[in-house]
């Protein structure tokens, strides 16, 4: 049954397109009451191709409505990733004394004279809040002709410097130039050759300032992905850095082979933040495109094909000397619980595992768990056929992974089907784990966000039972909580 098999995997509460292929989250911007969400689609097959920007609005990060495809490809090319902002001066002087809207991207095509792929940055502006956008009769405004990979901008305003400031991927490094009218761009600086991974290509970079804790410092943090590497089992995925921004360049503040990674699963790519929230609010809300160039093309979604993860609001916390940064979902997510069931204190042992039926799958698990014994804990989420999704911690080897080696579809290609995780220590011999279950992926939050794993999976028929077991001794639910979720309705 084609249309069972094409809706089979359709998210409940993860954005998904209407149809056809969805990639990089692009233009995400806060505006006149309205979240927008701009992403890299193809509206003509379930495979990548000439890319335009699909549009979709939220009020509040969670029900989203879709809107007309709001960039198409021209004679510069197809639209490749990039950032909205608000123009509030009209700095820009497009919007004849008023404010609006102004997305940079990248235009893609191939160069005439050399033949091969060419990247530059262009920009298009709209005066109606983003219901219609027209594109600028000056692109592109930004061309780096020795540059291949060039791409991916990313625009703030610094009022610091009174400039904006463009963050841009080119290959193995970032640059940051800077403008005044978000028409003219000057490079000021560089950073990134031989710092972090290099394992693929650098793609959809993002910087912002966030304070740390409650300490009334704060510290920017640089976001880069990274492209696919055949030789990396790990495919794409997203590292950051923590560091300074003097208005000219990003200073890290960590050695340059110290790396550190945004999400330890395996279906976080090209994330990037919104513009424009409102200070009084003061978040800084990441949204990431949930799959991995590793496979995306082979996903068994049928005629729609990619997601996003849930909006996640980001904070920096102090460990062990370093700064970190940590993620939840944004509260907004609340709204999604129906019924909720807890448990206290429930010791697990071999004889005893926990085992709940579920007669829905839309799932928010929150568990306690005391693991001082040092047995290995799971919790299996199961479904009525044979897929078991496992998300696990091992005390002894200190170490959180998901096993989606037995999660059902998994043949399409052969780095799914895999068992990853992180390191996680257990404070005070206990874990805590905050889980999300939706019908084509779960999203483990561990102490309190310190440690996040993002996959995709596709089980055989719906999830319905929760279990939690350990093979050995005993492990204690110090306090179990799970709630049934609303599906969101996308118009
Ligand atoms: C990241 C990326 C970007 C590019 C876009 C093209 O996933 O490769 O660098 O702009 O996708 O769709």
């Amino acid at each position: 049954n084609k249309q069972n098999n094409d809706e089979r995997f359709r998210p409940g509460f993860h954005f998904s397109p209407p149809s056809h292929w969805l990639n990089d989250p692009n233009g995400l911007v806060f505006y006149e009451g309205s979240y927008h969400l701009f992403y890299q689609y193809h509206p003509y097959s379930n495979k990548w191709g000439p890319m335009h920007w699909g549009h979709a609005v939220s009020k509040d990060l969670v029900h989203w409505k879709h809107m007309p495809i709001a960039l198409f490809p021209d004679e510069h090319g197809a639209i490749f990733s990039g950032c909205c902002v608000v123009d509030w001066n009209n700095s820009s002087g497009l919007f004849e004394g008023s404010h609006g809207l102004i997305a940079l991207f990248t235009h893609a095509d191939t160069c005439p004279e050399s033949g091969q792929p060419r990247q530059r940055q262009s920009l298009a502006y709209s005066r109606d809040a983003g219901h219609t956008w027209h594109k600028y009769e000056g692109n592109p405004v930004l061309a780096e002709d020795e540059l291949l990979d060039f791409r991916d901008p990313k625009v703030f305003w610094h009022p610091q410097s009174e400039n904006w400031i463009m963050v841009i991927v080119a290959g193995d490094h970032t640059r940051f130039y800077r403008s005044k009218n978000l028409r003219e761009w000057s490079l000021t600086g560089e950073f990134g050759k031989g710092e972090g991974s290099h394992d693929g290509v650098w793609e959809c970079p993002d910087l912002f300032e966030l304070p740390i804790d409650e300490t009334g410092r704060s510290k920017w943090v640089l976001i880069i992905s990274i492209g696919d590497n055949p030789n990396c089992p790990e495919g794409s995925r997203t590292q950051y850095f923590i560091g300074e921004f003097d208005g000219n360049t990003f200073i890290n503040d960590n050695p340059a082979d110290h790396i550190m990674w945004l999400d330890y699963g395996r279906d976080n790519y090209a994330g990037v933040s919104w513009s424009d929230i409102p200070e009084q609010d003061g978040r800084r809300v990441i949204i990431g495109w949930m799959s991995n160039w590793k496979y995306a093309n082979e996903t068994p979604t049928g005629s729609w094909r990619g997601a996003m993860t849930l909006p996640r609001a980001l904070s920096l916390t102090n460990r062990n000397g370093g700064v970190i940064l940590t993620q939840m979902p944004v509260r907004e997510i609340e709204q999604l619980r129906k019924e909720s069931m807890s448990w206290n204190d429930v010791a697990v042992t071999p004889e005893t595992p926990f085992m709940q039926k579920m007669n829905e799958d839309l799932l928010e698990i929150e568990a306690d768990i005391d693991v001082r014994s040092g047995e290995e804990v799971h919790i299996g989420l199961k479904s009525s056929g044979q897929s078991e999704i496992v998300i696990g911690y091992d005390p002894e080897h200190q170490w959180l992974f998901i096993d989606r080696s037995k999660s059902g579809v998994t043949d399409f290609h052969p780095s799914f089907a895999t068992k990853h995780g992180a390191g996680m220590v257990a404070v005070n011999g206990k874990i805590k784990l905050h889980i999300w279950l939706d019908r084509n992926a779960v999203e483990v939050y561990a102490d309190n966000g310190l440690v996040v794993l993002t996959d995709q999976i596709f089980p055989d028929a719906p999830i319905e039972e929760v279990g939690i077991s350990t093979q050995s001794g005993q492990v204690v639910l110090d306090s179990l909580q799970i709630y049934t979720l609303k599906s969101i309705h996308i118009p």
